[in-house]
């Protein structure tokens, strides 16, 4: 395993893992038990960074948020308060209604509230917003957040599908009120290229203009969707032709140029496309950049594992 370390907002750091385990469907699609399975082997193999989200699960009718319900009792269960590093996420949409802002001073204390209840943790290491309101000052979001960190035991703060610009000036805003700002930011970043309309319009992806302007943030960079849905991971042919529905719309002209320079490498060096799109990410000249992996079966976690054994590609 390769480590970083992230600003906590009390000026400590702490040492994380650079693969972060995404658990988008655990305790609906993946179940408690296997998902306690991929916890315990991501833990045996040095990682500790767990990125779970109140909203995930909670669009199965009935459910609140049964991915942080598994991962707080994985983490009871283990005797891993305080060792384990959890972040989670709130102040989502309503999913009927992506450009429905959440980020009133009332949602985002109900949402905290809920996930440090339903996670059963002594902390919440890092707490997100999960999207950003751009008609929303910065100064009454910083507000409500400063809010929730003195009531919550939340250590720092992290801004999700927020452009870059924005965090600055939210974390301008804090500097000169001497609260907390945020330490990381979690956007989509992937070798694989996500065309318009692959996923909603109020996600945020890394590009050239995002990129140049991280260079001087002192800020952990988290990239979800590291490894393109699996577009190049399924052994696929050359062209990409017999890619599934699910992610047929992926394979555009740009990405099947980019899978061929991609088994170039992988086929050159005798890797697999999990390490070359994890170390696209941590490999990274400029940022302190972690690399998320949502995995749906044990062995995909495996592959993505064994990538960390390596310092670089
Ligand atoms: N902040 C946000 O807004 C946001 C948004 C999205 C995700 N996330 C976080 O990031 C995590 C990962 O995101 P993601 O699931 O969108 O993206 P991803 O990691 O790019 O894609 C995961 C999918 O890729 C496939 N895959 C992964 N490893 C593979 C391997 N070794 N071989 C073959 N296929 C492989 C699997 O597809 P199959 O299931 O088809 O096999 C898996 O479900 C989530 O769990 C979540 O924690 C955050």
């Amino acid at each position: 395993m390769q480590y970083t370390t992230i600003q906590m907002a009390d000026g400590s750091k702490r040492r994380i893992s650079r693969l972060v385990l995404g658990t988008v469907h655990f305790g609906t699609m993946i179940p408690e038990e296997e998902a306690f399975r991929m916890m315990d082997l991501f833990w045996e193999a040095g990682g500790n960074a767990i990125d779970t989200a109140r909203v995930y699960g909670s669009w199965v009718p009935g459910q609140e948020a049964p991915s942080e319900r598994t991962v707080g009792k994985w983490v009871r269960a283990n005797g891993l308060d305080g060792q384990a590093f959890i972040m989670t996420k709130g102040a989502h949409p309503p999913m009927e209604d992506m450009h429905h802002s959440r980020l009133s001073r009332e949602d985002i204390l109900f949402d905290a509230e809920r996930s440090a209840e339903i996670l059963g943790l002594s902390h919440i290491d890092l707490y997100y917003l999960h999207r950003d309101d751009t008609f929303r000052p910065v100064a009454d979001i910083m507000g409500s957040l400063d809010e929730a960190m003195r009531k919550l035991p939340i250590r720092a703060l992290g801004a999700s599908n927020w452009k870059a610009g924005r965090i600055r000036e939210a974390n301008a805003f804090a500097k000169s009120g001497g609260t907390a700002p945020f330490t990381a930011s979690e956007l989509r970043w992937s070798y694989v290229q996500f065309p318009e309309g692959v996923g909603d319009d109020t996600l945020v992806t890394m590009n050239q203009e995002e990129y140049a302007q991280y260079a001087d943030m002192d800020l952990a960079v988290m990239a979800y969707s590291s490894q393109g849905n699996g577009l190049f991971q399924k052994g696929y042919k050359r062209d990409l032709s017999d890619v599934p529905d699910r992610i047929r719309g992926m394979a555009t002209a740009e990405n099947i140029s980019r899978y061929q320079k991609m088994l170039a490498v992988t086929e050159a060096k005798g890797i697999t496309p999990s390490r070359f799109l994890i170390h696209h990410i941590t490999d990274d000249p400029k940022l302190n950049a972690l690399a998320l992996v949502g995995c749906s079966r044990i062995e995909q976690l495996k592959q993505s594992l064994e990538a960390m054994e390596e310092q670089h590609v």
